[in-house]
């Protein structure tokens, strides 16, 4: 969307104007933008903005707060990486920095080809399986850095 075409204008708008009855509708409006096209880079703030009267500093201010939100496009595979405490403390941290190394990018970038970003989570509820990684939704226990290459693997190949 970096070269925002007049579709994606007019649906930007058209989520905009779906909401016009709402006393705040920023939230709703920023998340279906973020569903539909995977990511809200300023151009497209600054049209949200245009239509709800909201400054774009604000917009960018909500957008930057949420990791739900992304100013970048994602990877078609997202990693998460769990750093909570008990993944901490089982080893999630050389498990981060192996997809890291192998994937050559930080937590919070996206490979060059679009396949993958890799993001360290906050506590996501499953401990028990410390540490855990997720891809897509889907959840990996006990991971181990031996695991990481395969793990990569599966989806190169998928
Ligand atoms: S700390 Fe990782 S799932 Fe809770």
């Amino acid at each position: 969307m970096a070269h925002i075409n007049e579709k994606a204008v007019a649906r930007i708008r058209e989520i905009c104007a779906s909401y016009a009855s709402e006393n705040t509708p920023l939230m709703m409006i920023l998340s279906d933008i973020q569903n539909e096209f995977g990511y809200i880079p300023l151009e497209v703030q600054e049209i949200v903005s245009e239509e709800i009267g909201v400054s774009v500093a604000d917009i960018y201010g909500v957008v930057t707060f949420y990791s739900f939100f992304s100013l970048e496009p994602k990877g078609k595979y997202i990693i998460g990486v769990c750093l909570g405490t008990a993944c901490y403390v089982k080893g999630a941290g050389p498990v981060l920095d192996k997809f890291s190394e192998i994937l050559g990018i930080k937590p919070g970038e996206t490979t060059a080809d679009g396949l993958f970003t890799l993001d360290a989570l906050r506590c996501i509820g499953a401990c028990g399986i410390a540490p855990a990684v997720t891809i897509n939704g889907k959840v990996y226990p006990k991971v181990k850095v031996s695991d990481v290459p395969g793990i990569i693997d599966s989806y190169k190949n998928a």
